[in-house]
């Protein structure tokens, strides 16, 4: 029987992830079905427990089911429990459902694998603190950076957030107005850019050294890439690379095999233009 995955949503219309897992599904051989389910805002746990008593092996979920998912699994790996949200369900053959957390190792394999940027001794801005930053954190101070400053708009959820990992390493929070200095890397996770908003950022924060990284992805420059670029940031990255990392990874989970990514996310962003 072929095995059944899909990925929850609400919206979930545009979710590139059944094109994605299917490519590589076929480049690895391995028979899969993997659709796209709109679920209800108030109907995730029944929309779960329904679609693996229907045989169902994983799911992917996205907003705004993040949370949700990790309050119904049964298991959670660590950093996924440190995310308390969680992007990858695993049905285990007793039936346990294991939650893991891909977003923050797809973003560093990206960053790491694929554009060979460097992060141990950085200086680290991440902008934003909801769960998308949440969901980064502990594979980003893994890799042992010089420090974190996460820098939001309302200052206190990222001073608690930075609270919150600062047993792993360097980290604090902040308002934009109270950065100064130059960063090595800057991320956007604020979903301020899905609306092409912008966080007010002072000047001098990058310069042609500085790596930024938009965690949204368009067809055009992002709204905080073009900012990065006027700033003086020459290498600027958008997220369609994590989207393709991070559900990599959710594969290697479910299937045991790593499929290779490049060909997907270039096929995926010639499909943008
Ligand atoms: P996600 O799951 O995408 O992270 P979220 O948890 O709702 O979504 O978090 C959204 C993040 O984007 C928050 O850090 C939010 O700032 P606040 O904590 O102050 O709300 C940030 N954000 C959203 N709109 C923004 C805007 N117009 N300017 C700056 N930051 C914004």
């Amino acid at each position: 029987m072929t095995d059944l995955y899909a990925v929850m949503g609400n919206p979930i219309a545009h979710s590139k992830s059944p094109q994605i897992h299917t490519a590589f599904a076929e480049q690895t051989e391995q028979s899969l079905l993997y659709s796209a389910m709109l679920v209800p805002t108030d109907g995730f746990d029944e929309a779960v427990s329904q679609f693996f008593r229907r045989g169902g092996k994983g799911l992917n979920v996205t907003v705004p089911f993040k949370q949700d998912a990790w309050r119904y699994a049964d298991e959670h790996s660590t950093r996924a429990q440190r995310a308390q949200a969680v992007n990858t369900l695993i049905r285990q053959d007793d039936g346990q459902v294991l939650a893991d957390n891909t977003d923050g190792v797809g973003l560093l394999r990206d960053l790491t694998d694929n554009h060979g940027v460097e992060l141990r001794h950085k200086r680290i801005l991440i902008l934003g603190a909801g769960g998308a930053v949440r969901g980064v954190l502990q594979p980003l101070l893994e890799q042992q950076p010089a420090e974190v400053v996460i820098a939001n708009r309302t200052v206190a959820k990222a001073q608690a957030l930075a609270h919150d990992f600062d047993d792993l390493g360097r980290v604090s929070g902040c308002g934009f107005e109270a950065l100064s200095g130059l960063f090595d890397v800057v991320i956007n996770g604020t979903s301020a850019s899905l609306v092409g908003e912008l966080p007010p950022l002072p000047a001098g924060l990058v310069d042609g050294h500085s790596v930024c990284y938009d965690m949204m992805y368009s067809a055009e420059t992002t709204v905080f890439n073009l900012w990065a670029q006027q700033q003086g940031a020459v290498i600027t990255l958008d997220g369609l690379g994590m989207l393709v990392e991070q559900a990599a990874e959710a594969f290697a989970l479910w299937r045991g095999v790593r499929p290779a990514t490049r060909d997907v996310l270039e096929a995926l962003r010639a499909a943008l233009k």
